[in-house]
């Protein structure tokens, strides 16, 4: 990606101190960053700590004569491609949903006409007022992306969400926003299933697989990265969100039907989900009990909605134009798979071995065999982030070639 221009707005928390490697993030990555700090900001880091590292002036005052004179404050909101807020304390969400500019940073703020990203740092109490929940809608609805804040525990001794998004994902938000305009799979539509299902047995019991989530959530950064517009459908995994996504929580097989069907149409479909093939047809309104007897209960299955199998076999026109599933098996990986992607009829098909030996389920790493993209291709074992980066790879070189196609 070439290099932007970000102008970081720094409010006053201690994630301040956070946005000091957000900034060493954003220049690594070749991003030009220009940094206005609140008064309160400074109470935590000083300007000359974000000079520094960003090598450029650092702006704090409204009414600063000189800086009027070398870029007026109104120049400064508009020169940049992007405006990130971090951390974004309460006080200036709130101003920002009302329209308040009575300092530098929301002046700014007002005054611009470039995208905005916010993300939130703020005691978990604070985060979770119904005023600061207010201000959270009043943005989004005002077309402001928001990223974080994530749970954990906090400098103030509490437990809960408010803790600053992690510099790298910030980065990496702020560069999936970018890609989104410019990148190689920019206006392409792509649907992401992954991790498990949640089957119900009663309201507190469930079938389950040992899914992590990690492969599908990086093959959807991945696609972020490269500018694709994605939506991601999960199940309840352990993985973190891919940043940049449009993310649809599911728990169960029959919502994950419904979810994928309602994201269509799409260009691209990737199935990484590790869906259940059952669900408990008999599950019970109420938490199911001993009775004594000794006998336990008996659970009557019934099959799940095959996703891949109905999205590859719509008919064209309603069918992604590329329909990529996955396959883990435990014995006979290639001849299991090949079999699968004819009886699924999906474009491409990934298998992996899942025995636990190779602790790939659930583990960092991968290792696939790819079918249907011309010759069956090996992938030795490497990083689900590598594996990731791969198949995109794969999926852009996709894109080019039918692009040529439509145009010849
Ligand atoms: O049939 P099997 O579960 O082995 O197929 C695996 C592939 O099919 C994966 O891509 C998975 O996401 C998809 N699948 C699905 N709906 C199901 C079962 C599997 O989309 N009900």
């Amino acid at each position: 990606m070439t290099g932007k221009r970000v102008l970081l707005i720094i409010g006053g928390g201690i994630a301040a101190y956070k946005s000091l490697e957000l900034v060493r993030e954003l220049t690594k990555r070749g991003h030009a960053v220009r940094c206005v700090m609140t008064k309160a900001a400074q109470e935590f880091v000083t300007p000359l700590s974000f000079a520094s590292l960003s090598g450029e002036k650092v702006h704090t005052e409204l009414f600063a004569m000189t800086d009027e004179v070398e870029m007026g404050h109104i120049e400064l909101s508009r020169s940049a491609d992007l405006v990130v807020v971090a951390p974004a304390t309460a006080d200036l969400m709130a101003k920002m949903a009302q329209g308040l500019c009575n300092d530098l940073a929301s002046t700014l703020l007002l005054a611009t006409d470039k995208p905005v990203m916010i993300a939130p740092a703020m005691n978990v109490r604070m985060w979770e007022h119904p005023a600061t929940q207010r201000n959270l809608i009043t943005l989004r609805h005002d077309g402001v992306s928001v990223i974080g804040p994530d749970e954990g525990s906090m400098a103030c001794g509490e437990f809960g969400p408010g803790r600053m998004a992690e510099p790298v994902a910030i980065a990496d938000a702020i560069e999936a926003h970018f890609a989104q305009r410019s990148g190689p799979l920019a206006g392409k539509r792509v649907l992401v299933t992954s991790g498990p299902t949640h089957e119900p047995i009663d309201p507190v019991r469930y079938i389950a697989n040992r899914s992590s989530g990690k492969q599908g959530s990086a093959i959807a950064q991945a696609l972020a990265r490269a500018g694709a517009d994605v939506q991601f459908v999960t199940g309840p995994a352990e993985a973190p969100k891919p940043e940049g996504c449009a993310i649809i929580p599911v728990e169960t097989a029959a919502q994950m039907h419904a979810a994928a069907l309602a994201a269509l149409p799409c260009d691209i479909a990737i199935f990484a989900a590790a869906v259940a093939d059952w669900r408990v047809q008999n599950a019970a309104p109420g938490k199911v009990k001993k009775d004594g007897s000794g006998k336990p209960p008996s659970l009557k299955l019934t099959e799940n909605p095959d996703i891949l199998r109905e999205i590859s076999q719509l008919k064209p026109g309603k069918r992604p134009a590329l329909v990529i599933g996955f396959a883990a098996e435990t014995d006979e990986v290639l001849a299991n798979a090949t079999a699968k992607r004819m009886r699924k009829g999906c474009d491409w098909l990934v298998a992996n071995d899942v025995s636990p030996a190779t602790g790939i389920m659930g583990g960092d790493q991968n290792e696939v065999h790819l079918l249907g993209a011309g010759d069956p291709e090996h992938w030795p074992r490497a990083s689900k982030a590598q594996i990731a980066e791969r198949l995109v790879a794969r999926i852009i070189d996709w894109a080019k070639s039918s692009n040529e196609k439509a145009v010849c």
